[in-house]
């Protein structure tokens, strides 16, 4: 059966998938608008970029497709309002925010005419952030990559949200990778949608340095691991040097140049290890990943994964909600 379209303020997409947001450089406009191109939301991970990066990546984003592109800002960073109106002004369709909690933002979103998806991990933020204003709302689960805001998995989290979030779009991410993942998270789940990234790490596409597809294209069940972030919250990644050497309690000593996040726990350099992993430094990086990585062995393009994907769960979706 066709999956149903998924609608966020003033936009539809024809396909319920929302590509995830990654940070420093992971998604920009060259995955985005591939995303968007086939029908789904892409999202440009904002966090690492400057103002005028930023700025141009939008932009750009934006002269490739006519689809649906949208910005993630970490609530984390320390010019969060800064990068949401730099993004608004480059003409973003949709903003996304998580790794904290922004109560200014629903009113600037809404002056500006731009949907604001709040990412969140409990029914309480997910009842919070619909009555502050949010015109969508993602439920992020432990099976998720990078910064993780609950060890509770989605099949388990997700109905205790949905049963709280009524009026608007309800998305499952964490772990989420085949048509199947889709059919059941939509038909029987009863979401609007879904969220997904690091099965869009695996494209061609995608910006990352070929070292770091090779990293999660090698990654085993086993080396899959949680570690504490400088942001404050427990980060998903895959096991190498560092990570074994931080994980060891070995010392790290990573010098802090610009002071990007509103807390930060100095145990390392976030946004450096981040970079080095986005350039291939498989020894030295922090490569974030979802819990399901290891499943995903073959690096399609955006359409070719679009097309199986949305085959694959047309073949299973029946529209069957678990919860009323
Ligand atoms: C490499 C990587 C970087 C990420 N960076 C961000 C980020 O900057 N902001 C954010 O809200 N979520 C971030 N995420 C989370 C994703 O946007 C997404 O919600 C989550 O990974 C979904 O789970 P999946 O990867 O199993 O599909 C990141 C995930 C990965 C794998």
């Amino acid at each position: 059966m066709k999956l149903p379209e998924l609608k966020i303020g003033k936009y539809t997409a024809k396909v319920p998938i929302i590509q995830g947001g990654m940070s420093i450089r992971v998604s920009t406009s060259s995955l985005a608008s591939a995303v968007a191109e086939c029908g789904g939301i892409g999202t440009i991970g904002g966090v690492g970029l400057s103002i005028e990066e930023l700025q141009a990546d939008i932009r750009k984003a934006k002269a490739m497709t006519k689809g649906i592109v949208s910005i993630n800002i970490m609530f984390a960073v320390r010019n969060f309002m800064e990068m949401v109106k730099a993004s608004i002004e480059a003409g973003v369709d949709m903003i996304a925010t998580g790794a904290g909690f922004s109560r200014d933002i629903f009113k600037v979103g809404k002056d500006a005419g731009v949907p604001i998806i709040s990412i969140v991990s409990s029914p309480e933020f997910g009842k919070l952030a619909e009555r502050s204003g949010a015109d969508a709302i993602v439920v992020e689960a432990k099976e998720a990559g990078g910064h993780l805001g609950t060890d509770r998995a989605l099949r388990d989290l997700f109905p205790e949200v949905r049963k709280v979030v009524k009026k608007v779009p309800l998305i499952a991410a964490g772990g989420i990778s085949t048509g199947r993942d889709i059919a059941e998270m939509i038909g029987k789940f009863g979401a609007d949608g879904v969220q997904m990234a690091t099965r869009f790490v695996m494209t061609k596409e995608c910006d990352v340095a070929d070292a770091f597809k090779q990293v999660y294209l090698n990654a085993r069940q086993e080396d899959i691991v949680l570690i504490k972030s400088p942001v404050g919250l427990p980060g998903r990644a895959i096991r190498n040097p560092f990570v074994d050497r931080y994980l060891g309690g070995g010392e790290i000593v990573d010098g802090c140049s610009d002071a990007c996040l509103k807390n930060c726990g100095h145990e390392f350099c976030i946004a450096n290890r981040l970079v080095m992993a986005r350039d291939g430094d498989t020894k030295d990086g922090l490569f974030f990943s979802g819990e399901n990585v290891w499943t995903i062995k073959d690096i399609p393009t955006v359409r070719e994964l679009f097309d199986r994907l949305v085959s694959e769960a047309e073949a299973y979706y029946e529209p069957t909600p678990v919860v009323p």
